[in-house]
């Protein structure tokens, strides 16, 4: 995505998107032959690829927040000027004719080839308890998980955590219920390193082993991200179920109106892997 820098929150907006996925700020001066080049290289960069968020800064229109960059990142402001930032942090930054495409693409290359295989997937203990719940609480409201009308704690499921040394990075719970095994929530806090698929991975084989035929799973209409992750790993599609939301919120108030970029909250998307045996 690209997003236009205006006022210092969007540099907050920025830093905090950065926790998620890359963001590539570009300092831009249309006036600026060289600066339009810049421009160039970091869409071409961009091009094809959902693997960062490119943040224009027009260094005309708002010089201040320039300076802002500067005395945050400590980087000496230069027009143009390219800076990446990660967990909130300047990881990298190039001026000039430095700003080009093959250099932009390989740093990215090599943070996600150092991130890559940095975790392991374990199952929960109890002593993962207390973080499990602030996870569950945090992202979805309440460790109740409300899907076809039943309520789940789901801190009290079997789930398994992705985890690099002592830092926890993401979090899938499960239940089995005869032949089938819902899916009943699914958080990855570093996205793009291959953590949510990994997760999906393991319950497969726990589901598999427990004599499953069917992974199942609930996602809300306004999770599009979700529904893609999820048809690019095998699940498909078996029903919407209208307004099932208005029912779900009897059991859990704290479900929201308003969902993901605004869209009502109001759908439930079933979706499923046959799991062969
Ligand atoms: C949906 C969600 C769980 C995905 O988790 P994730 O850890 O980002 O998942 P992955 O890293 O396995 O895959 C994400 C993308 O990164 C890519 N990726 C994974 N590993 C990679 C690597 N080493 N290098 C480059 N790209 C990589 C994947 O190909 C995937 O892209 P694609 O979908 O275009 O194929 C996560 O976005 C999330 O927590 N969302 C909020 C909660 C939510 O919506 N949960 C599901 C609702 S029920």
């Amino acid at each position: 995505m690209i997003f236009r820098l205006s006022d210092s929150d969007d540099v907050d907006s920025m830093l905090i998107r950065s926790d998620g996925k890359p963001q590539l700020l570009l300092k831009h001066s249309t006036r600026c032959p060289m600066s339009r080049l810049a421009l160039r290289e970091c869409e071409v960069a961009a091009n094809g690829t959902d693997g960062f968020d490119l943040c224009v800064l027009s260094v005309i229109e708002s010089p201040a927040l320039a300076r802002l960059i500067e005395e945050t990142t400590a980087i000496r402001h230069e027009s143009p000027q390219t800076i990446l930032f990660r967990s909130g942090r300047a990881v990298w930054n190039a001026s000039h004719e430095g700003v080009a495409a093959s250099a932009i693409q390989k740093v990215l290359t090599n943070m996600t080839e150092e991130h890559a295989g940095r975790f392991a997937i374990r199952a929960t203990t109890e002593s993962d308890g207390e973080w499990l719940r602030n996870l569950l609480t945090d992202r979805w409201g309440a460790t109740l998980i409300v899907t076809r009308g039943k309520a789940h704690d789901a801190s009290r499921l079997p789930a398994f955590l992705a985890v690099a040394g002592e830092q926890r990075l993401g979090l899938v719970t499960y239940r089995i219920d005869g032949n089938d095994c819902e899916m009943v929530s699914l958080d990855s806090l570093h996205e793009g390193i291959g953590i949510g698929e990994a997760l999906i991975k393991a319950v497969v084989s726990e589901a598999r082993q427990a004599g499953c035929t069917r992974l199942w799973l609930i996602t809300t209409n306004d999770n599009l991200q979700a529904v893609r992750f999820y048809q690019k790993r095998g699940f498909s599609l078996v029903a919407v179920h209208r307004n099932a939301l208005v029912e779900s919120r009897k059991i859990k108030p704290q479900i929201p109106e308003v969902g993901i970029d605004g869209i009502p909250l109001r759908d439930e998307i079933e979706m499923e892997m046959i799991l062969s045996p």
